[in-house]
C-alpha cells in the first residue's frame, strides 16, 4: 500500500525521492518522508498529508542534503496519518533510519519486549520495532543485524535501510511486498514500483520473497535469507516516462480512460496471428484442457467484477462452470477446489494480498493457478503456473479503467481459445468473434467519442445523495463496475441491482427523483430491462440509460440515454463500461473531488 524509494549515488538524494515519491503517492497519500544522510547524521523530514507538503517543507529538497537517502508515502495502518506516524522512522541512538510497506503481525509482543529493554517509541506504527531491532542487534556490521532482525518478523515487508555509519550504502528487503532494484551507473535505487524508477533506469532486478540487497552507487549486492551473496538477473523495464505522466490530461483516470483502445489493442493483437488465438503462456492441449472440471475465478474489487463479466463469456462458450469468488471470502472458505480445478487469478498489480493469499490456498488444494496479471514480475505474476499479462501499461489513478477493460478482454480471448480447443464453438462462431474481438479497440474510441455530452449530464446527477445501476447478465456485471466506480471517486452512495431483483425488496427505495442508470446493452435481455426501466420510472425515478447506438424503444423510455456502439452480447461489457467510467469522472470533478487519489483508498492493497 505504502510507497518506498531509496537512493544512493553522487547526486543529491532528496530531490530524487521526492520526485520518487510523487510517482509512488499513488500507493498511499496519508502521509510522506524522507531520511538523507549527510555528513555522518541522518536528517528526517516527515509531514502529514501529501508529498506536495514535503517538497515545500524541505525546498524541493535543497534543505536536506546528502547522497544517500529513503522516501516513503503512507497509507495508514498502525495509528492515524500523523506526523510523528510518518515514515521514516529513527533507531534511539539516530544511527538507523528505515521505511517500510507492508504489516508486521507480531509487532505486539516484539514492542513489549523492546519496551522492556529501554527502547522508547515515538510512534504507534508496527514498524518502529523494526528500527529498534536493528539497534539491538547492531554489532558493526549492518547485513548481519538486518538478517537477525527480519529473523524476528512475522508478516509482509519491502524495507528500506539507512546507517549513519555507512555513507553510501542502502539495504533493501522483500518478503511478500513488492520491491524492485534499479540498476544505474555510479547510483543504484530501490522502489516498491519500477513507476518511480523509470525516470532513472530501465534496467531492474525483481527481489524474491527472502532476499534482501545491498546497494552503494558503484554496485549491488543480493542476497538469499541465509546471507549468500547470488546472481539475478537484470530485466529490461519496458514502460516509459511518458506512460507514467499526465501528458496534458487533467487527471491520471481521465488518461488512463483515453488510453483504452490502444491498451486493449495492445492485450490483443499480439494474441492473434493468421485469424487464430494464440496464448503465448497458456498453450494447452485439448486433453489438459479437458481435465479441468471447474473454473474458479478469484480477485478484489475492480477486477472480481471484470471477473464478473467474463464468467458469462467462459461458461458461454466453454461450457464449463465458473464460479467468481471474493478473494479475501475465498481465502477463509474452505472451497471446494482440487486438481480439477483451475483457478483465474486477475490482479492488475500482482500485489494483492487477499488475492495472493486466496492462490496459495487454492494452490494447496491442487488448483492449477493461471494470473491475468498488468505489472510484469509482479508477485502473482511470478508465482502462477501460467500468465497472461493485460500490456495495459502504467496505471496510476487509484480508480481502474484501462485494468479493467484488458483484464476483461484477455478473459474474453481465453475464453474462445479455450472453447475452441474443446470444440465447443460452431465453425462459423469463432470467425464471428474474432472479428469482433479485432474491433473492439476502434469500437471503444467510437464509444468514448460518442460521449461528449457526459460533463453536462454529469451536472444532472452530481447532487444526488444515492444513484442506482441496474441491469441483467452481462449488464449487471457492467453495472456493478459502474457502481464502485462512483462511489469509489464521487463519494456518492451507489449500489448495484440485478435488474429483476429491484421488485424483490430494493425497489422500496426508489422515490421521486431517484437515478436509475440502467445498463441495456444486451440484446437478449434489453426488453426485460426496459420492464424494469419502466417500473422505477412509474415510482418517480429518473432514469439515465446505457443502451446501443439508435435503440429507439430506450429512447422512448428513459430521461436520458447515453449510447455505445452495436456489438454482440458477449463482449458488450467492454464498451459498456466506457460511459460509466466517464460518468463517475465527470460527476466526481463537478463535486471538486481530489479523483486520482480518492480518500481512504490506495491502488495497490498489500495489507489484508
Ligand atoms: C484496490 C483498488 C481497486 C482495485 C483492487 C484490486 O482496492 O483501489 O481499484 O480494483 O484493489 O487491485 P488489483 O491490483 O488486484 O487489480
Amino acid at each position: 500500500m505504502c510507497g518506498i524509494v531509496g537512493y544512493t549515488g553522487s547526486g543529491q538524494a532528496a530531490p530524487l525521492l521526492l520526485e520518487g515519491l510523487k510517482r509512488l503517492e499513488y500507493r498511499g497519500y496519508d502521509s510522506a518522508g524522507i531520511a538523507v544522510l549527510g555528513d555522518g547524521e541522518i536528517t528526517v523530514e516527515k509531514v502529514s498529508g501529501k508529498v506536495a507538503g514535503l517538497c515545500e517543507k524541505t525546498r524541493d529538497g535543497a534543505a536536506v542534503p546528502g547522497s544517500t537517502g529513503i522516501g516513503h508515502t503512507r497509507w495508514a495502518t498502525h495509528g492515524a496519518p500523523t506526523d510523528t506516524n510518518a515514515h521514516p522512522h529513527v533507531s534511539n541512538d539516530g544511527r538507523f533510519a528505515i521505511v517500510h510497506n507492508g504489516i508486521i503481525e507480531n509487532y505486539a509482543p516484539l514492542r513489549e519486549e523492546l519496551l522492556a529493554r529501554g527502547y522508547t517509541f515515538e510512534s504507534e506504527t508496527d514498524t518502529e520495532i523494526i528500527v529498534h531491532l536493528l539497534e539491538m542487534y547492531y554489532e558493526g556490521d549492518i547485513k548481519t543485524a538486518v538478517m537477525k532482525t527480519v529473523a524476528r518478523l512475522e508478516g509482509s515487508y519491502g524495507l528500506g535501510v539507512l546507517c549513519s555509519e555507512r555513507p553510501g550504502t542502502l539495504f533493501a528487503v522483500k518478503e511478500a511486498s513488492p520491491l524492485i532494484l534499479g540498476v544505474g551507473v555510479g547510483e543504484n535505487y530501490f522502489a516498491s514500483d519500477v513507476t518511480a524508477l523509470v525516470s532513472y533506469t530501465k534496467n531492474a532486478i525483481y527481489l524474491d520473497d527472502g532476499e534482501f540487497a545491498e546497494l552503494t552507487p558503484g554496485g549491488i549486492t543480493v542476497y538469499d535469507c541465509s546471507g549468500r551473496a547470488i546472481e539475478k538477473p537484470v530485466s529490461r523495464i519496458t514502460w516509459t516516462v511518458e506512460a507514467a505522466e499526465k501528458g496534458g490530461y487533467a487527471h491520471f483516470m481521465l488518461k488512463e480512460i483515453m488510453e483504452q483502445p490502444a491498451a486493449v489493442r495492445a492485450a490483443i493483437a499480439p494474441r492473434v496471428r493468421d485469424g487464430e488465438i494464440r496464448l503465448e503462456d497458456f498453450d494447452l492441449t485439448p486433453e489438459e484442457l479437458h481435465s479441468f472440471r471447474k473454473i474458479v475465478i478469484t480477485a478484489c474489487g475492480s477486477a472480481y467484477y471484470a471477473g464478473c463479466a467474463g464468467k458469462y463469456a467462459l461458461e458461454s462458450l466453454c461450457r464449463i462452470p465458473v464460479e467468481v469468488v471474493l478473494a479475501s471470502e475465498l481465502r477463509y472458505g474452505d472451497p471446494l477446489i482440487d486438481e480439477q480445478t483451475l483457478l483465474i487469478v486477475l490482479s492488475q498489480s500482482g500485489e494483492t494480498a487477499d488475492t495472493i493469499a486466496a492462490m496459495k490456498e487454492c494452490r494447496s488444494r491442487g488448483a492449477k493457478v493461471l494470473a491475468v496479471v498488468n505489472v510484469v514480475g509482479s508477485t502473482i505474476a511470478k508465482s502462477a503456473d501460467w500468465t497472461l499479462y493485460t500490456w495495459a501499461g502504467p496505471e496510476i489513478a487509484v480508480a481502474t479503467t484501462k485494468g479493467y477493460t484488458t483484464q476483461l478482454v484477455v478473459l474474453y480471448l481465453l475464453a474462445m481459445d479455450i472453447a475452441r480447443k474443446l470444440g465447443k464453438l460452431e465453425d462459423d462462431r469463432y470467425p464471428a468473434l474474432l472479428y469482433d474481438m479485432l474491433r473492439l479497440p476502434r469500437l471503444i474510441q467510437n464509444a468514448i467519442d460518442m460521449n461528449s455530452g457526459l460533463p453536462a449530464l454529469a451536472k444532472k446527477y452530481h447532487s444526488s445523495p444515492s444513484l442506482f445501476f441496474i441491469g441483467r447478465n452481462t449488464d449487471w456485471a457492467v453495472a456493478l463496475e459502474g457502481a464502485l466506480k462512483m462511489k469509489e471517486i464521487s463519494y456518492i452512495h451507489a449500489e448495484s441491482y440485478a435488474a429483476g431483483e429491484l421488485k424483490h425488496g430494493t425497489i422500496a427505495l426508489i422515490e421521486e427523483n431517484t437515478p436509475v442508470i440502467a445498463v441495456c446493452c444486451n440484446e437478449h435481455l434489453a426488453d426485460k430491462t426496459i420492464s424494469n426501466i419502466v417500473e422505477v420510472k412509474a415510482r418517480g425515478a429518473r432514469v439515465l440509460a446505457v443502451a446501443f447506438r439508435e435503440d429507439r424503444k430506450i429512447v422512448a423510455q428513459a430521461n436520458d440515454v447515453i449510447f455505445i456502439p452495436r456489438i454482440g452480447t458477449l463482449f458488450s461489457p467492454a464498451l459498456a463500461v466506457i460511459p460509466l467510467q466517464l460518468l463517475a469522472y465527470y460527476v466526481a470533478r463537478e463535486n471538486g473531488c481530489d479523483i486520482d487519489k480518492p480518500k481512504n483508498l490506495a491502488k495497490s492493497v498489500t495489507v489484508e
